[in-house]
Parts: C-alpha cells; structure tokens; sequence
C-alpha cells in the first residue's frame, strides 16, 4: 500500500519473530528529537520532507514528522513541536511520552535514536561538545519513598546495546539521567549521583519507558551542551553553545546512520 511505503510497516507486515527481526537489515528507522533546532540540520543531511499536509497524527497535536529514505533505510523524524500557546518547543518528558507512543504505533519503526543535547559532569569525564551513547537511563525527579515504588520512580532500564557501534565510531558511553527541569535542584544532584549519570537530559528516560512497553530497541546520543557541575551558569552555557554542539551531533549522528545502514540490530 502507498502508506506503507511512506511510513514503512515492514516488520509488523511480515509478521517475523523477534529473533528474525534482528538478524535482517535494520530498514525503518525512528528519531525522536526535542528541539527544533536539533532536529533541522538533520532533516536537511538526511533530505527529509516535512508532512505538512497528511499528518499521521491526531488533528491538533503540534507534532511534527520528516520522512525520507537515505541510503537503505526508511527515515522517520518525528519532534514534539512548539506549545501552541507560547510558541516554545515542547521539550521535557510528557512530550516525548507522547509522541514516542503515537509514533511507534503508526511507523513500526525498528529501532528508535533518541537524539538531542545534555549537560554533561565533568567529575565523569564530560566536556563541552562530546557526545555520548547511553548504556543506562534512569530518572532522577521521581521521588517515591516507599519501597519498591521508589525504584519504579527511578525506573533504570538498560538501552538497546550497540558495543560494536561504539567501539567502531569511537563514541564514548555512560549512563543518562533523566528530568523535567533544565536546572539541577539539591535532591536531583543527589539522585543523578545515585544513577550513576555522566549526561542529564529532559527526555531520554521516559523515551526508554516507552520503548521498552512496545518492545522497540531504542538507543540515546546525546551532545554535551553545558558542564553541570563546573563554574557557568547552566542556562548561559546552554544556549551559547547550543548551536556549535548541535552540529557536533550532526556529525556524530550521521555516522550512527552510515553505521547502522545495512547492518542488523544484532551487529549494532
Ligand atoms: N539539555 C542540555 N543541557 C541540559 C541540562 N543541563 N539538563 C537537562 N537537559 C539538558
């Protein structure tokens, strides 16, 4: 069907097993990326096209999706878009719920990459322009002091393992902490210490929870924009450098993308 080649179905059509599905070609690839300014300069390398017209959304989401094919794959890019109100992106982790959700269950994807900045700790090896593949992601502004709740608060999960890509690019790993708040409160310092994390992003976390509930390997590559615990303030060194960095994502992201062209999950 026209549809289907447009927003590609190929795995849920064939109807394979899991195991099947990891040792053919990764063809339908997913990117849910936050930001406007993230999600450009990838649509442009990539040759997406915007679906202005015939949105595979509900009427009157503000979601916005690129679609195109690049080398072998099937390329969906799929961002939250601007509050309809203030005009700003919807960034945070109840947007990105969302639109994973919609996404997976129209597009089928085979793999999702969670891409877009971070601030990054400088105590785990973290600088400016970096950009990092998360092995783990967790939440660090879900407190639930109650046993067993307190865990599904934090909600660790592993990401979709890609040893071979991260060793063959040379990307460096470490584990994603996940929040809504751009700052860093007293509480959430102490948690993001407790996951462990090397990158603290508004996003990643709550894109794995929902990959994970629909059983899509998702993987995260995240571009340090600002040192948390060094000297700048956070939001300065955000924005100064967001688009220097962005473009280190780019780069980074489109090597991912030659990478996975033609490989299987299972080669990642
Ligand atoms: N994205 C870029 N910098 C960030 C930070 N410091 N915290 C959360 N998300 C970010």
């Amino acid at each position: 069907a026209p549809t289907d080649e447009i927003i590609g179905a190929t795995a849920a059509a064939a109807n394979m097993t899991e195991a099947e599905e990891r040792s053919r070609p990764v063809s339908n690839l997913l990117f849910i990326i936050a930001m406007q300014a993230e999600a450009l300069p990838l649509v442009t390398k990539f040759q997406l096209t915007e679906d202005t017209d015939r949105s595979i959304f509900t009427k009157g989401v503000p979601w916005v999706r690129y679609y195109g094919n690049y080398k072998d794959l099937q390329i969906n890019l799929v961002r939250p878009g601007k509050d309809p109100s203030l005009g700003v992106d919807n960034v945070g982790t109840i947007s990105a719920s969302l639109v994973t959700y919609a996404s997976i269950q129209v597009l089928k994807p085979d793999l999702i990459i969670n891409a877009g900045t971070s601030g990054g700790f400088k105590a785990k090896g973290a600088s400016v322009g970096d950009v990092f593949v998360a092995t783990d992601v967790a939440f660090h502004d879900r407190r639930i002091p109650i046993p067993v709740f307190d865990l599904y608060g934090i909600g660790a999960r592993r990401s979709f393992s890609t040893p071979n890509l991260v060793k063959d690019l040379n990307l460096k790993e470490g584990k994603l902490s996940t929040g809504d708040s751009l700052d860093m409160s007293p509480h959430d310092a102490a948690a993001i210490s407790a996951n462990d994390a090397t990158v603290k992003d508004m996003e990643g976390a709550a894109i794995a929870y929902v990959a994970d509930l629909l059983s899509v390997p998702a993987v995260f590559v995240k571009a340090v924009t600002d040192i948390v615990d060094g000297e700048k303030p956070t939001t300065e060194e955000f924005v100064d450098n967001l688009a220097s960095v962005t473009a280190a994502l780019d780069r980074a992201v489109t090597q991912v993308v030659d990478y996975i062209n033609g490989k299987c999950l299972s080669e990642l």
